[in-house]
């Protein structure tokens, strides 16, 4: 399972490339407000750093939508266009997807919705786990049913979980097979993190500097 950070603030971006983990990176609206630049500007940063960028389309009429999402492919060729998952977005991700243009179809919270967006072909699909939970449905068991039909009916569109909250919900989204996680910058610090990690490497330090460090120069030759 890759790993997306779910961000459009660079500097966040900037330090999980450095660290080596991650392979792309989703934006959608609020994320753009949040960073609080221009989108062009902001995508084309991120592009400079990072594949699989995901851009989001604001139009509502699928003709507008197209303009748009040819727009915003031709922005960077790192760049991946996010349509929502209604009729209107559908109708324009097939016409992207049928020029070349990688498609995420995006606010998907069914099974038979993530069923429509292969039908487009779509590159990728974005189930929101996080958004279930929320009204208290089980999120993580949708990107596993998701991914299960997908296998059996042989489908290529990858599985995204996305509104991924905590660590656990890494965790669970890898179990249920999902192709990428998105999760924002904050999670993805949280799955360095383990105790037994942080004693061990204080303790493998402390003894090599007490019995290494203190002999003498010459003595280590
Ligand atoms: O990028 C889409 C998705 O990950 C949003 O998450 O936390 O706003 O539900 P959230």
């Amino acid at each position: 399972m890759k790993l997306f950070l779910d961000t459009a603030i660079y500097e966040e971006i900037e330090q999980a490339v450095r660290w080596g983990v991650i392979d792309g990176v989703t934006t959608n609206p609020t994320l753009i407000a949040k960073a609080g630049h221009d989108h062009e500007e902001q995508v084309k940063r991120i592009c400079g750093i990072v594949g699989n960028v995901s851009a989001e389309v604001v139009s509502e009429k699928s003709d507008d939508m197209i303009v748009e999402g040819r727009r915003i492919a031709s922005w960077h060729a790192n760049v991946i266009v996010k349509v929502p998952l209604t009729t209107e977005g559908l109708a324009a991700g097939k016409v992207l997807a049928g020029e070349g243009v990688r498609v995420n179809v995006t606010l998907c919270f069914s099974v038979n919705q993530a069923l429509l967006a292969a039908a487009i072909g779509a590159y990728i699909v974005s189930p929101f786990a996080g958004r279930l939970d929320d009204i208290n449905e089980d999120g993580m068991a949708l990107v596993g049913d998701i991914v299960a039909a997908y296998r059996q009916q042989e489908i290529k569109t990858k599985v995204l979980a996305a509104s991924i909250r905590n660590p656990m919900h890494v965790t669970q989204a890898a179990l249920a097979g999902a192709d990428i996680a998105t999760m924002p910058f904050a999670v993805l610090t949280q799955m360095f993190n383990h105790p037994l990690t942080e004693a061990g490497q204080k303790r493998f330090l402390e003894d090599y500097r007490r019995t290494q460090e203190a002999k003498p120069l010459a003595a280590k030759r």
